[in-house]
């Protein structure tokens, strides 16, 4: 096993399309199962801390369910910030993660 990843989930804990938080090293961490491809960001939101996992997963965008942010599970990157009546705050990207799998394990680069 290369240094530097540890171990978060087995893939048959997370089907196709879905997503679900774990935390590792003290931190949340989001992994997205996108037509087989995994994918870690941080689970918290950077606008108010929303919990991501409890958000939508449509393709590879994850949309906070506290206002509506969206973030592209791939690389972390704000799609569109939070839907606030005439306040329209800019939030930073998501912190994202290094992933491989072996077997059914995946592991991540904290
Ligand atoms: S906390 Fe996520 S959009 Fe506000």
């Amino acid at each position: 096993m290369d240094s530097g990843y540890v171990k978060i989930a087995e893939k048959s804990e997370i089907p196709i399309g879905k997503m679900k938080k774990f935390v590792s090293h003290g931190k949340e961490i989001l992994i997205a199962n996108v037509n087989g491809n995994f994918y870690a960001i941080c689970n918290v939101c950077t606008h108010e801390r929303g919990d991501l996992s409890q958000g939508t997963l449509e393709g590879i965008i994850v949309t906070c369910p506290k206002h509506k942010s969206k973030f592209d599970v791939t690389s972390g990157k704000v799609v569109s910030g939070p839907k606030i009546v005439l306040f329209h705050p800019k939030i930073a990207d998501e912190p994202s993660f290094s992933v491989k799998t072996e077997n059914d394990d995946i592991l991540i680069k904290i």
